[in-house]
């Protein structure tokens, strides 16, 4: 069956010429060449030149690493810039809207609004699942794209693999699902399913275990009819020269990643372990994340408590079922320390 990929994207993106920077125009065949065609300044240093707009190095390794063709593989400033991308590449402001399965991760809905989209709210069932029926019900054909976030933020618990495979298959739009907390857990990546499904999108980030939240990379993967589309609209160098930088650096130390990884997951036990303990804590949510969320007997005095204890969590009670809950990051051991302190301190 052939895959009709353009009819997920915006008419008027699919007649638009994309902008050709002058680094597009030349291809490097290995020789030093003299580089007169883009105006920088010649006197050599770490971010004189213009990065590679198509990022090939890295994405030939990210490519390996994550066993995909370069041609599956798009890179962003973070998550946040491709979420914001894909809305504003398949979604028509005032007609079109996203689905979003709440409590989830705010930035689908502040990029849609951002961009007149509306969005379509079908929430989690009672134990922060996927309603798959409930979602495949609320679709309809401008139902353009759902953002389901597995691990779930700020939830953290992964969602049924049958379930997120049924609204795969019968969503009408792109699903993209969003592994920003892959490495945590150990559910296989929806990497797997993009051969047999050209709906699917799957979004990884280098900010959570790989350590480089500050450097913003966001890595997207698709069917490659769907990556060109996508880079049609970037702009042409969305990830500066020192992120690449660090970004092949990264790769090189993965198993200081690995490393670290297993730090946190010991650490989160402990932490949930310790949070047992302290009965103003009243329910501790599953977790397969490097974060935890708890529901506490009143969320906002106890963050503001652990505010004076220069501790500061997260108070996402103003998500969808999220009353009372605190959501908690797992840090260094001392910090970790430090939190299952004060906890006890204001348990008393
Ligand atoms: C589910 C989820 N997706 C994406 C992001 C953002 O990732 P990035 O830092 O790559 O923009 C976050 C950050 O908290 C997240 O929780």
């Amino acid at each position: 069956m052939k895959p009709e990929i353009r009819r997920f994207f915006r008419k008027s993106l699919l007649e638009l010429s994309p902008y050709q920077s002058a680094r597009e125009e030349f291809v490097s065949d290995g020789r030093t060449m003299i580089l007169l065609d883009a105006n920088e300044n010649p006197f050599p240093s770490e971010t004189n030149r213009y990065p590679d707009p198509m990022q090939r190095e890295l994405k030939q390794k990210i490519a390996d690493w994550k066993k995909v063709s370069t041609e599956q593989l798009y890179l962003s400033n973070g998550s946040d810039e491709f979420i914001s991308q894909i809305i504003m590449a398949c979604c028509e402001p005032a007609t079109d809207h996203i689905v979003i399965v709440p409590p989830t991760f705010g930035m689908y809905k502040v990029a849609a609004r951002t961009y007149g989209v509306a969005v379509r709210e079908v929430p989690l069932d009672a134990d922060f699942q996927l309603d798959a029926e409930a979602v495949l019900e609320a679709a309809d054909d401008h139902s353009k794209i759902i953002f389901i976030p597995t691990p779930n933020n700020p939830t953290a618990n992964s969602f049924d693999v049958q379930a997120l495979k049924k609204i795969i298959q019968e969503f009408p739009g792109l699903v993209v699902v969003d592994e920003a907390y892959i490495e945590f857990t150990d559910q296989a990546s929806f990497i797997e399913l993009l051969d047999s499904h050209t709906n699917l999108v799957v979004c990884q980030t280098f900010s959570k275990a790989q350590g480089m939240a500050g450097a913003r990379l966001g890595m997207a993967f698709a069917h490659p009819e769907l990556i060109r589309y996508l880079n049609r609209i970037k702009a042409p160098y969305n990830l500066n020269s020192l992120t690449l930088a660090a970004a092949l650096q990264c790769l090189e130390e993965q198993d200081q990643v690995q490393e670290q990884v297993a730090f946190m997951l010991k650490e989160r036990k402990r932490l949930e372990a310790a949070f047992t303990e302290i009965v103003f804590i009243k329910t501790i949510f599953p977790s397969d994340a490097n974060f935890v969320l708890v529901r506490v007997d009143d969320s906002s005095l106890r963050y503001q408590q652990l505010l004076d204890s220069g501790i500061v969590v997260r108070n996402p009670s103003n998500n969808t079922a999220c009353e009372n809950t605190l959501r908690i990051s797992v840090g260094l051991a001392e910090e970790n320390n430090a939190l299952i302190r004060a906890l006890r301190t204001l348990d008393t």
